[in-house]
């Protein structure tokens, strides 16, 4: 079990933008795009290269070069969806997916509505996109859709997650490694994460 937080503080004044009720639609979603790159490339820090030849202006030399048919990105729609411009800059060449979820208003619960991934998924690492990570229902359902499409390597990357949420997602799946910027204090009695952003989806697109 892996959970990994940024701790930078250029992170965290991106998050003060992020977090204020006067950011307007915009500026969250360029911000979201920012962080979801620089969690990209903190969770991406191990993979193995392929050693390749080339040449520069002035000599030959050997070098490692990113197997990009090796991974994929999953955004949660709808809010995942804002992270999948930062991380696509950083590995344009891996395939995307979609898992559609929502949440029950009244019980919390994931609802599962659209799910749609690359034929040979099963053969790449997966990076799981979805800004909130609040009880864990999510994450856990979207975990469980692409276990069950035989996918062994599962990354979770997030822009904020509960101590809530994080038991249920580690205890559950012990396997999947989590990427957040930022661990906030706490869910509130609705479910949202406290002091958080409100919420992401309707943040990112202007629904509300
Ligand atoms: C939000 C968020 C996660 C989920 C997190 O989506 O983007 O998918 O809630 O909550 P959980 O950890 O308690 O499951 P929402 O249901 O608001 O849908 P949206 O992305 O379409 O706005
Ligand atoms: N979903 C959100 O968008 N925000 C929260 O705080 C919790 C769930």
């Amino acid at each position: 079990m892996e959970v990994v937080e940024l701790n930078h503080p250029l992170i965290e004044h991106k998050l003060s933008i992020l977090r204020d009720e006067k950011t307007g639609t915009k500026e969250f979603r360029e911000i979201i795009g920012e962080i979801a790159s620089v969690l990209c490339y903190e969770a991406m820090k191990d993979v193995k290269l392929k050693e390749v030849e080339i040449k520069t202006p002035l000599e030959k030399m050997k070098i490692g070069q990113l197997e990009e048919d090796n991974y994929a990105f999953v955004p949660i729609l709808r809010a995942g969806m804002g992270m999948l411009d930062g991380v696509i800059t950083v590995v344009p060449n891996a395939k995307i997916g979609h898992i559609g979820m929502y949440r029950n208003e009244k019980t919390f619960e994931p609802v599962n509505y659209f799910f749609k991934v690359p034929k040979d998924i099963e053969k790449r690492e997966v990076f799981l996109l979805d800004p909130m990570l609040a009880t864990g229902g999510s994450a856990c359902d979207a975990i469980e859709l692409l276990k069950s499409k035989g996918v062994k390597k599962i990354n979770f990357l997030c822009i904020i997650a509960a101590p809530e949420g994080l038991k249920v997602v580690t205890e559950k799946h012990p396997d999947v490694k989590i990427f957040c910027a930022h661990i906030d204090r706490e869910l509130n009695e609705n479910k949202y994460i406290c002091p958080g952003l409100g919420d992401a989806g309707d943040r990112i697109y202007g629904t509300k």
